[in-house]
């Protein structure tokens, strides 16, 4: 299997073999989840901290679920519940949990580079679970074990990614990730929303929806991160839904045997109509489900040790 990092930071530190076994392992997850008693013993005594600086819904509680399948201790803790409102720093936060013992630490931070920089100061594996506009490495590794899982491969796919690159660590991760698995990646969004060097990133880039879906194996759409806008980055809502956001209508451009997805969550009716979110092409809830397989799979191979992958 052959598995040496210790962190997961970004998926530009990870080579294709690293990704293709993180794929494999999660693959052998998978089944533990359809058990009537979902658990085994794998990472019994091992101790797990999410440490939340942003909210989350899918990532957060896919970590959580994924680590008591694996019979770990997990705790949650939220910026808010922290001392960091207190004042306390995040390299002090960080030393401190470091001094309980825990195996990993789970780190979303609004700042990028946060969980590179804990990672030099604690002994525990750090998993990067979204740091600000930079990376999602685990977002990107199961967008990867999803479409593989329903193309059979990944090599010389189109993968159309689509709407605010900019702001959009799902974009990065997913660009280097596709691209180093031998797939083509085409980015498209108004230019306001398309980071100038995101090619260096060995992604295509064009400003029409129509031309980057026309071949496309598969669409992931990008929800739109007012959060992160200082302004929004569009004359209107409306408009940016009639030019970006994916319809029926504009499915019509695109390969009979298109596959959908969206990293979530989704601003229903900006970039995916409703019933193109829900319908035939769409793989927004097995993304989901993989991500507990694909999380299972990180804490397994950084942690896990000489057990075999569902034990
Ligand atoms: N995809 C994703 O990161 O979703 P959450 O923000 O709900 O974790």
């Amino acid at each position: 299997m052959g598995f040496s990092k210790k962190h997961i930071l970004g998926m530009e530190f990870l080579s294709s073999a690293d990704i293709s076994t993180i794929l494999d392992t999660a693959d052998n997850m998978k089944e533990i989840s359809e058990r009537p008693i979902k658990k085994v013993p794998t990472l019994r005594g091992k101790t797990i901290i999410l440490f939340f600086y942003e909210p989350s819904t899918r990532t957060r509680l896919s970590f959580d679920i994924a680590a008591k399948r694996l019979s770990a201790d997990s705790i949650a803790l939220a910026a808010g519940g922290s001392s960091m409102v207190k004042g306390e720093t995040l390299i002090d936060t960080a030393r401190n949990l470091a001094a309980m013992k825990p195996d990993i630490i789970v780190l979303r931070h609004s700042s990028s580079g946060a969980p590179h920089l804990i990672s030099r100061h604690v002994n525990a594996s750090v998993v990067n679970a979204g740091d600000g506009m930079h990376e999602h490495p685990s977002q990107a590794l199961l967008d990867l074990m999803t479409v593989r899982s329903a193309k059979g491969r990944l090599s010389g796919l189109k993968i159309a990614i689509i709407g605010d690159i900019a702001h959009s660590r799902v974009a990065r991760s997913n660009i280097i990730g596709f691209t180093k698995m031998g797939a083509e990646v085409v980015v498209a969004g108004p230019p306001t929303m398309l980071p100038k060097g995101i090619e260096t990133l060995g992604a295509k880039v064009t400003f029409k929806l129509e031309t980057a879906i026309a071949d496309a194996d598969v669409i992931i759409m990008l929800r739109i991160q007012k959060e992160r806008q200082a302004a929004f980055l569009f004359p209107s809502e409306r408009e940016y839904a009639r030019l970006y956001g994916l319809s029926r209508e504009k499915l019509k451009a695109a390969r009979p045997d298109v596959l959908i997805m969206h990293p979530g969550p989704i601003n229903r009716g900006l970039e995916i109509a409703p019933d193109v979110a829900d319908g035939p092409h769409s793989l927004i809830l097995d993304q989901v489900t993989n991500g507990v397989a694909l999380r299972m799979a990180l804490f397994f191979l950084l942690v896990g040790g000489s057990r075999n992958a569902g034990d």
